[in-house]
């Protein structure tokens, strides 16, 4: 199994790149790549860390070298906010970077499973499926947009909210991963209830948890070891699949024939070819179901978004 970190030498890249090193699957190699200088130098640190994963790191203008015989590709190379900015404002330079990689992905490993953690991921994952189709190498099932932050903080502040064991609490998270188009499915948590307060206030803290972070670290960025470490889940999640296991599941926001947009983040069963199966998100509530609505004109402009960037 061969996973690829592009932006590798970022604060995401970086917790992302430690994570994989100690426990992806023995045997298994690792490519960071970043265009900053210190990337080979990441790859060294990391190296002496007594694994058995392989670690190569790569700088410079092409990623080519990154990217050969990868069977997964996680993209995180891009700015991240500073306090004052939505994620729509990182749009003008995270969008070239991601069809830029995007690009060589389609001629060097069109077959891998890309992750795309890239904000504005309503945007960008868009963005990087016209790429693919204009090269001719588009695999709906194998384009992922990584939103797995939204579901390992909606288990956090439920667990925290309602005195349980965080381990017990699992839930889809469907929409999209920004603001309004997050939207968490408390109703369905088994064997809790909310108030309707519980309700806005929750999913209100869920949609604005990455603000939370950008303002506690005041102009040094946004979250980066809770998203890794969410990275660092999904891609396990994604290797899994790829290795055959059973009944891997995930939300992302993926190409998966949503009657809602052209992508939403639901539930999917991961399998050997990426996306297996799209899954039902199940019963919701009438604030859910709302909320659900309410946010498909933002999501659609989103993607909209994406889609002009490219043509
Ligand atoms: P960072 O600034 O610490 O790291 C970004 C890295 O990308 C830098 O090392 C930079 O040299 C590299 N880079 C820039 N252009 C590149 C290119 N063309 N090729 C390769 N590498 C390139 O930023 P951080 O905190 O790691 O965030 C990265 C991205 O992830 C941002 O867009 C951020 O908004 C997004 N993000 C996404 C989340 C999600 O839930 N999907 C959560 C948090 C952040």
């Amino acid at each position: 199994m061969k996973v690829a970190v592009l932006g590798a030498a970022g604060g995401i890249g970086q917790a992302l790149a430690l994570l994989l090193k100690t426990q992806l699957p023995a045997g298994s190699k690792l490519s960071l790549y970043d265009i900053a200088p210190v990337t080979p130098g990441v790859a060294v640190d990391l190296s002496h860390i007594p694994t058995a994963v392989e670690v190569k790191g790569f700088a410079g203008e092409d990623p080519t070298p990154a990217l050969e015989g990868a069977d997964v590709v996680l993209i995180s190379a891009g700015v991240a906010r500073k306090p004052g900015m939505d994620r729509s404002d990182l749009f003008n330079i995270n969008a070239g970077i991601v069809r830029n990689l995007i690009e060589k992905v389609a001629v060097v490993c069109p077959k891998a499973l890309v992750g795309v953690i890239t904000n504005p991921v309503n945007t960008t994952v868009a963005i990087a499926a016209e790429v693919l189709k204009k090269a001719g190498v588009y695999d709906k099932n194998r384009l992922f947009g990584v939103t797995t932050l939204d579901v390992i903080r909606s288990e956090t502040f439920i667990a925290e909210a309602k005195g349980l064991n965080v381990e017990d609490v699992k839930l889809n998270v469907i929409g999209g991963h920004s603001g309004v188009t997050i939207l968490p499915l408390l109703s369905q948590i088994e064997g809790v209830t909310f108030s309707d307060e519980e309700v806005a206030s929750l999913t209100h803290r869920i949609q604005n948890a990455g603000t939370e972070v950008v303002e506690a670290k005041a102009g040094g960025g946004s979250a980066t070891l809770s998203m890794g470490q969410a990275a660092f889940r999904f891609c396990m999640s994604l290797v899994r699949g790829l290795q055959g296991e059973a009944n891997v599941v995930e939300c992302a926001y993926v190409d998966g024939g949503s009657e809602h947009a052209e992508f939403f983040a639901q539930p999917v069963l991961l399998g050997k070819n990426g996306v297996e199966k799209v899954l039902p998100y199940g019963e919701i509530s009438e604030f859910e179901t709302n909320a659900r609505d309410g946010m498909l004109d933002t999501l659609k402009g989103d993607i909209q978004l994406g889609i002009d960037f490219v043509k």
